[in-house]
């Protein structure tokens, strides 16, 4: 197992860091302005000097170039240390221990391992670096998990960078974070960090393609228009416009988190996609209840 060095941080540390440094700079100007505003009250206040002029500041050389060169230097010092955090956040002089391919969809993520495609749930294994490679088939949409680093837009036709790196394993949410239609609100990203073992063991059963059953189910599945959109890798389904389902039973959610995945809001969801998830492309199949018990405890079974 790879273990990195304790100077590589999660992206979410280091933007904590330079925001508090930040935060810090903002706070002694405010202090020092009102303190300078609250003395010259008290100093040059009228009762003082009823006859005094007001003091002007024409022509104090030393004065302008002072409050000219101050916020430019601490500018610039803000500037180097976010060049720095920007650097440390991309990953800069730590190679990936592994790239996984994310593509947004109208409303759903797509996490492709090599072989393995996952929808909506990403895994990680903890205390590794990893680099996403982000892209959209359709509209711009924006990878966010507060807590694991930066948003990364996700844009049709190019490609961007995201290093993700987790101290603690456990489970992490995020939200597509740029409005892409109707359904954005339910773009719902869970971020699985494991152990390495967990992570390779979880790797190597959503590699495995599914096993046929031979079942009511899967028959339902195989003579419907399900198969033009979903892949169920070890049948005849191949379609590619919908989420990867050959083990969608062992993702947590439905429908990028709408549902609980379980078999009764399966066949919830199967009735009648549109009643949760409004605008989704997911059609309401006629189906005869029958058919739905059956599709929905198949579906279900892909664990
Ligand atoms: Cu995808 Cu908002």
């Amino acid at each position: 197992m790879q273990s990195y060095p304790r100077v590589v941080r999660p992206p979410a540390d280091a933007i904590g860091t330079l925001a508090l440094i930040v935060g810090v700079i903002a706070a002694l100007i405010f202090i020092g302005v009102e303190a300078a505003l609250v003395y010259a009250i008290w100093r040059y206040r009228a009762s003082r000097d009823p006859a005094g002029v007001a003091a002007t500041f024409e022509r104090n050389r030393r004065l302008e170039i002072a409050w000219t060169a101050a916020p430019a230097l601490i500018l610039a010092v803000v500037f180097v240390l976010t060049l720095g955090t920007m650097a440390e956040i991309n990953g800069a002089g730590v190679a990936p221990a592994m790239r996984i391919a994310a593509v947004g969809h109208q409303w759903w993520w797509e996490f492709g391992y090599g072989g393995a495609k996952i929808a909506n749930e990403l895994h990680i294994p903890v205390d590794t670096p990893i680099d996403l490679d982000l892209t959209s088939v359709d509209v711009i949409h924006s990878f966010w998990v507060p807590e694991l680093g930066p948003k990364m837009d996700m844009l049709p036709g190019t490609t961007n960078h995201l290093r993700l790196f987790a101290r603690r394993a456990g489970s992490y949410d995020g939200q597509c974070a740029e409005f892409c239609g109707v359904e954005h609100a339910w773009m719902r990203i869970r971020v699985v960090v494991q152990s390495q073992v967990e992570f390779d063991r979880w790797l190597s059963a959503q590699t495995l393609p599914a096993a046929a059953q031979g079942g009511d189910g899967e028959r339902v599945f195989l003579a419907n228009i399900c198969v033009n959109c979903h892949t169920i890798r070890g049948t005849t389904a191949t379609g590619t416009a919908g989420p990867d389902l050959t083990h969608i039973g062992a993702r947590a959610t439905i429908g990028a988190g709408v549902l609980p995945n379980d078999v009764a809001r399966m066949r919830a969801w199967l009735a009648d996609p549109q009643r949760y998830k409004p605008g989704s492309l997911m059609p309401r199949v006629p189906l005869t209840d029958a058919n739905l018990d059956a599709l929905a405890a198949y579906l279900v079974s892909l664990k």
